[in-house]
C-alpha cells in the first residue's frame, strides 16, 4: 500500500535535514564499468566467476554492464543534473594493480582522474571504495582472502591509490560489506569466488578486516589534512520469527555473524566472544594474530552503513511455500525467511524502514562512542516491465510482477517503465524520514547515499534486477532518469532553497 502522498512531498517537515548532510548516489566499479579488457585490466575474481556455468543468472557477467567506462561523461552529466552533493564510486583493483601487486597501470589510474576530476568540477565529493567485491584473480590463486598475505596487498593498494589519487580524494572507504566478501563468497559460495569453506570464509573474513585496519594505519602515516578514512559495513536487524527461545537464540547467532563479528573489531570491541562458540568445529581461529585486533581497531573518521532489510530467522529448517521468495542477499539459508504481512519490493525483500532505527538505535546502545555514521546504501529493485523477457526462476521477484511483464523492448525507449515509479519513491521518503527521526533523536549521521544512480550488474542475479533510478536499455545503453530520479532532484532543491 502506497504512503500518503504528503509523506513524500519533498517539502515534508518530516524529510528536512540539517543543511550540512550530504545527499548522494552510489555505484560500484563492476557493477557499471564494462570494458573489462579495456587499458590492461586484470581479470577479476568476478570475471571469473561469472564464466562459470549457473554462477550468474542468465550466464549475464559485468560485461558490457553500464559501459561506463566509456560513457562515464554521461553519467556524470547526470549527477550534475540530479545535484547532489556526493558520489560513491568505487576503483577496481585490477585496473589499477592487473596482478593485485607492483607498479600501478598508469591507464587505469588516468582513467579514475578523468572521472574524479570531472566529478569534482561540478561541485560534488567524490566518496571511494577502494575494494567493492573485485578481487584481481591473480590474488585468488594465491589464496585469495583466506590468505593473510592478500590483506598486505591490500594495503599496498590503498597506498598506490592514495598516492596517485589523493590529490582528488578526502573521503576513502577502505571495503564495502566485508560480511558479503568473506561469508557469500568464500562459505555459501553465491558470490565470487564462489567458495563453500567454513574456515576459509571465517578466514576471509578476519583478513579483510585486517587490510582494513592496515590500510588505515599505513594512511594515516601520510594522511593529507582533509584525508577521512572510513569503511562500510552492511547492517540489519535480525530478528526471530517467533519469541520461542529457539528462534531467539538463533537470530542472536546470526546477528553477530553478520553484524557483531564485523562492527564490533572495527570499533574497538573485539571479537564477540560468542564467536567462538557458533564455529566450535568449524575453525579454530588460528589464522588471528596477536597484534590483529589493535590494527583493525584503528580509529575511523567514519563508519559507512549499508541498509536494505530485516532479516527474519527460526531455528529449525524452514521450507518457503514459494521458492520464488528465497531472499538473494541474505544467508541464503534455509532458516531465513520474511514475514508474510510485510510489504515487498521488487526482489521480493521485505520493506522495514523501522529496521533502519533498530540499526542505528543498536550501534548506538552496543558502543560507547560511534564515529559519525553515513549511510552509504539504502534503495531498491523493482522489476523493469519493459526489460527483455526475464525467466522468473532467475529474477527472484514475485511470481506475479514477472509474471505480468510485458515482452520485449523493441524500441529501446524507457516508455513502458512504470513511469511514476511510486514504489521506489515511498521506499525512499520512508526510509528518509526514518533517518530524520534518528537524527534527531541525537544519532550522529551525516550523510545518505541512494543505491543507486543507474540500473546495474546486481551481482549473481544480473541484470533482472532494476535498482537505478536511471534506467538502462542494456540493447542501446540508452540512460532514462526514472520518477524517483525527479523526486529525488526536487529534494536535494528543496532541502536547499530553506522554504
Ligand atoms: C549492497 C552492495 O554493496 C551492492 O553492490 C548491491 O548492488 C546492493 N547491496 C543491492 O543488492
Amino acid at each position: 500500500m502506497p504512503i500518503p502522498a504528503a509523506a513524500r512531498d519533498v517539502d515534508a517537515p518530516g524529510l528536512r535535514f540539517p543543511p550540512s548532510f550530504v545527499w548522494g548516489v552510489a555505484t560500484s566499479s563492476y557493477q557499471i564499468e564494462g570494458a573489462v579488457d579495456a587499458d590492461g585490466r586484470g581479470d577479476s575474481i568476478w570475471d571469473a566467476f561469472s564464466r562459470r556455468p549457473g554462477a550468474v543468472a542468465r550466464g549475464e557477467s559485468g560485461d558490457p554492464a553500464c559501459d561506463h567506462y566509456h560513457r562515464w561523461p554521461q553519467d556524470v552529466e547526470l549527477l550534475d543534473q540530479l545535484g547532489v552533493d556526493a558520489y560513491r564510486l568505487s576503483i577496481a583493483w585490477p585496473r589499477i594493480q592487473p596482478e593485485g601487486r607492483g607498479p600501478v597501470n598508469r591507464k587505469g589510474i588516468d582513467f579514475y582522474r578523468r572521472v574524479l576530476s570531472a566529478v569534482r568540477d561540478r561541485g560534488i565529493s567524490p566518496f571511494v571504495t577502494m575494494y567493492h567485491w573485485d578481487l584481481p584473480q591473480a590474488l585468488e590463486e594465491t589464496g585469495g582472502w583466506r590468505s593473510r598475505d592478500t590483506a598486505l596487498r591490500f594495503a599496498d593498494y590503498a597506498v598506490a591509490l592514495h598516492d596517485e589519487l589523493g590529490d582528488l580524494v578526502e573521503n576513502w572507504i577502505t571495503l564495502n560489506e566485508p560480511y558479503v566478501s568473506s561469508i557469500v563468497g568464500y562459505g555459501q559460495g553465491r558470490h565470487a569466488p564462489g567458495a563453500r569453506e567454513g574456515h576459509g570464509a571465517l578466514a576471509a573474513a578476519h583478513h579483510l578486516l585486517l587490510g582494513h585496519g592496515l590500510a588505515v594505519t599505513a594512511l594515516r602515516d601520510q594522511a593529507r589534512p582533509d584525508d577521512r578514512l572510513g569503511i562500510t559495513l552492511n547492517r540489519s536487524p535480525v530478528v526471530g520469527v517467533t519469541d520461542t527461545a529457539a528462534d531467539i537464540a538463533a537470530a542472536a547467532r546470526l546477528d553477530c555473524v553478520l553484524n557483531h563479528q564485523f562492527s564490533d573489531p572495527v570499533l574497538g570491541a573485539g571479537y564477540p566472544a560468542e564467536l567462538t562458540e557458533i564455529y566450535a568445529g568449524v575453525s579454530d581461529f588460528s589464522f588471528r594474530h596477536d597484534s590483529d585486533l589493535a590494527t583493525i581497531a584503528a580509529p575511523l573518521d567514519f563508519l559507512g552503513l549499508n541498509y536494505y532489510y530485516r532479516i527474519h530467522v527460526s531455528d529449525a529448517p524452514y521450507a518457503e511455500p514459494d521458492p520464488a521468495a528465497r531472499n538473494a542477499d541474505d544467508l541464503g539459508s534455509d532458516r531465513t525467511h520474511r514475514p508474510a504481512e510485510a510489504r515487498r519490493s521488487g526482489l521480493n525483500w521485505p520493506i522495514e524502514p523501522a529496521g533502519l532505527r533498530e540499526v542505528l538505535t543498536g550501534l548506538r546502545d552496543r558502543h560507547a562512542t560511534l564515529p559519525p555514521i553515513y549511510l552509504t546504501e539504502n534503495g531498491c529493485a523493482y522489476p523493469d516491465p519493459a526489460a527483455k523477457g526475464v525467466p522468473p526462476e532467475h529474477t527472484d521477484e514475485p511470481t506475479e510482477s514477472a509474471a505480468t511483464a510485458s515482452p520485449a523492448s523493441t524500441t529501446g525507449v524507457a516508455g513502458n517503465d512504470a513511469p511514476d515509479d511510486a514504489e521506489r519513491i515511498d521506499f525512499l521518503a520512508e526510509h528518509l524520514a526514518v533517518l530524520r527521526e534518528a537524527i534527531a533523536a541525537g544519532i550522529d549521521v551525516r550523510g545518505y547515499f541512494l543505491w543507486s544512480l543507474l540500473d546495474n550488474f546486481e551481482w549473481a542475479l544480473g541484470y533482472g534486477p532494476r535498482f537505478g533510478i536511471v534506467r538502462v536499455d542494456y540493447d542501446t545503453q540508452q540512460r532514462t532518469p526514472r520518477a524517483s530520479f525527479h523526486w529525488y532532484r526536487e529534494l536535494l532543491r528543496a532541502q536547499r532553497s530553506g522554504a
